[in-house]
């Protein structure tokens, strides 16, 4: 069967000879075929069983003490927040039982310049702020004398956990660069910052959102097995064996056995950073080159919302110093500025290009050509970005999905919903369908005639995993606490 050429359709409809050459060349560097996925699933697998040994690996398959399932019966009132790129979210949410919940929230929007301000106080103040607005405003006389209020801090970058409740932040991704937090327990900077204000608040398990995802669906829905993020970054968290991670052994108090189950946060946006499987293009290297942490993050880099604006913005200026588009504009413009302005573009410019129903004047694509740059597309230069989107977006979208084959493949699960979030998997059109494609891609479900709506492996949105997941994980931490159980390192309990 000949591979798809998702952009052949409007491709094929620009006028310039060149400019469609190119485009056809931009996409052969961007098409991922079934053989490459399976080989990239062959050696996501042993870099996810090498994260698990005493060596360890490019993965960090990070366990994070949730070892237990939800079964929907856990129940109590617990806060959440969640530090995502451009919000925090404060969520209170009573966890009813019977697999019901209810949720108050409210989103404060993160202040410009925080990812990347130079003083780390400034952002966990800022939380602690948010927190202290959010409790008053549920409590405005406080709470019973004594009485704490139970947090699941859902903080996702890669944090190495002793324990259920501390996370060691050991590098930070997503374009956030605050100097002085990697190496250090984020648990306590937050703390600290809640004790000077003196909330009756105290985190109690720290989480990452693609364990919360897992384990806020899992409470309504038995037959997930995966928790996703396909947003700002990628990743994925499932349950493993604690007898299948290596670098635990001898490190456990007595009370975790090898059946256990143990959730782990894969942060697999790394994999591949030794540049062995993944065919990256070389608007792809220049992303990795410029970024501020070169050589990390290899698959997040191809994959992610945070990069994708950055890729069709990189082929734009490459065409445009070729003299292919917005050739009406100069170099010293502002438009050409713009273009020139790095990260200038989100994913929700590709998304918007992709959701254009008019392919005949792309109304939305001059809209926002406008928006963005300023630029009034020719209509070649609109049906070139709408092409460009379709390449970039399909090939996230099949890239991302060996995350689960790899996952799928190591534990031998044949059959499972996994749960999705994140802006690209809601927002970017034809992304379910696609990952779902590839999926199939991996698997061979389609010679085996298999229905796209039958395919064994789902991909199904997630509840509400910062907020329902961080409660439930605070519940069932709360529940093995009860009961006298460890949630860490044998020696995270002789220091406490
Ligand atoms: C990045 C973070 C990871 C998170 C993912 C999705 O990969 O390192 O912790 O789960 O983004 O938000």
């Amino acid at each position: 069967m000949p591979i798809a050429k998702p952009a052949n359709q409007v491709a094929s409809t620009i006028t310039s000879q060149h400019l469609s050459d190119r485009v056809l060349e931009i996409q052969d560097a961007f098409e991922v075929s079934p053989t490459k996925l399976k080989q990239i699933v062959a050696h996501f697998v042993e870099e996810l069983k090498k994260g698990l040994s005493a060596k360890g690996g490019n993965i960090p398959m990070i366990p994070v003490w949730v070892m237990d399932y939800p079964n929907g019966t856990e129940t109590g009132d617990y806060l959440a927040i969640d530090l995502g790129g451009t919000n925090l979210r404060v969520v209170l949410v009573h966890l009813l039982g019977g697999q019901k919940f209810e949720t108050e929230q409210e989103k404060y929007h993160l202040p410009k310049g925080m990812r990347t301000t130079r003083n780390r106080d400034e952002l966990f103040e800022f939380i602690a702020d948010c927190l202290e607005k959010f409790f008053y405003k549920l409590h405005p006389n406080g709470i019973e004398k004594g009485a704490l209020l139970p947090l699941g801090f859902t903080f996702s970058y890669p944090a190495s956990q002793t324990r259920i409740d501390t996370g060691v932040l050991q590098r930070w991704t997503k374009g956030f660069d605050i100097p002085n937090v990697e190496g250090e327990d984020v648990v306590p900077l937050l703390m600290d910052k809640i004790n000077e204000k003196k909330l009756p608040i105290k985190v109690v398990a720290l989480i990452n959102d693609t364990a919360g995802a897992l384990v806020a669906s899992r409470y309504t829905d038995p037959t997930t097995e995966m928790g996703l993020i396909f947003g700002t970054g990628v990743n994925g968290a499932y349950y493993d064996r604690v007898g299948n991670i290596e670098k635990l052994k001898g490190k456990l108090l007595p009370d975790i056995t090898d059946d256990s189950p143990m959730l782990i946060n894969c942060e697999y946006g790394s994999f591949d950073n030794e540049h062995e499987s993944l065919p990256r293009t070389k608007y792809d290297i220049l992303i990795d080159e410029q970024s501020p942490r070169p050589g990390q993050q290899a698959f997040e880099k191809m994959t992610a919302g945070y990069y994708l604006g950055e890729l069709i913005r990189l082929i734009l200026v490459e065409l445009y110093e070729e003299k292919q588009v917005f050739q009406k504009y100069s170099k010293d413009s502002e438009q050409i500025k713009l273009l020139y302005t790095p990260y200038l573009l989100d994913t929700s410019f590709l998304a918007e290009i992709e959701g254009d129903q008019d392919l005949e004047n792309f109304p939305e694509v001059v809209r926002l050509f406008q928006e963005f740059l300023k630029i009034e597309p020719t209509l070649d230069e609109r049906r070139l970005s709408r092409a460009l989107s379709e390449i970039i977006g399909n090939r996230s979208a099949r890239l991302s999905v060996c995350g689960i084959g790899a996952a799928c493949t190591k534990m031998n699960i044949k059959k499972c919903h996994c749960a999705a979030d994140g802006s690209v998997f809601h927002k970017y059109p034809k992304f379910p369908e696609r990952a779902a494609d590839s999926l199939a891609d991996i698997f061979g479900w389609k010679e085996e005639n298999i229905h796209p709506r039958n395919y064994p492996i789902q991909i199904v949105p997630s509840q509400d995993g910062s907020g329902v997941g961080a409660a439930v994980i605070a519940a069932l931490a709360h529940a093995r606490q009860a009961k006298g159980l460890s949630l860490g390192l044998a020696e995270a309990y002789k220091k406490a």
